[in-house]
């Protein structure tokens, strides 16, 4: 059996493809299924954003294969994790849980790092750099989870 982990930010065209690409190249995908979606439909069917495929691109990690997709309550049934960047993207995947098992499987990402309630923020509105900082926060996460996966994970 797999372990199914869903990555979720607002729109999935920013955070969540690097963190479904980061944590995908950390993990054995024969044991391993990592995927992403947003919150809100504003983007469907639409690759990620060009600065999250180039900051990807620039680690050696290529997200341009990605489309965007909302969340659906479905996914409570196909994922064992949720991940979400930030406090709203929690409130908003709460607010759909129907059971108390659903809304177990929703954590902020950096919570694995042991911060207090630290979000990945929204770096949609700024530069290159807000990429890059992304980016190195969403990595610290994703070698956490691979690493406690222990023997799902690749190293
Ligand atoms: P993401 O960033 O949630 O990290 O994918 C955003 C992308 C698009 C929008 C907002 C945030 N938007 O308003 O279109």
């Amino acid at each position: 059996m797999k372990t199914n982990v869903l990555m979720v930010c607002l729109g999935n065209i920013c955070r969540s493809p690097l963190a479904e690409g980061i944590l995908a190249s950390k993990v054995d995908p024969e044991k391993v299924w990592v995927d992403s979606a947003g919150t809100a439909g504003y983007h469907v069917g639409r690759p990620p954003d060009p600065r999250s495929i180039a900051v990807a691109r620039s680690h050696g990690l290529d997200i341009s294969n990605q489309r965007c997709r909302r969340f659906s309550p479905l996914d409570f049934e196909r994922f064992d994790y949720i991940y979400v960047m930030d406090q709203k993207n929690l409130s908003d995947l709460l607010d759909l849980a129907t059971s108390p098992e659903d809304a177990q499987k929703v954590k902020l990402l950096l919570d694995v790092l042991g911060t207090n309630s630290e979000e990945v923020p929204d770096p949609y509105y700024g530069g290159a750099d807000s990429f890059e900082k992304v980016f190195q926060r969403i990595d610290a996460a994703c070698e956490a989870i691979a690493k406690n996966m222990g023997d799902n994970g690749k190293r």
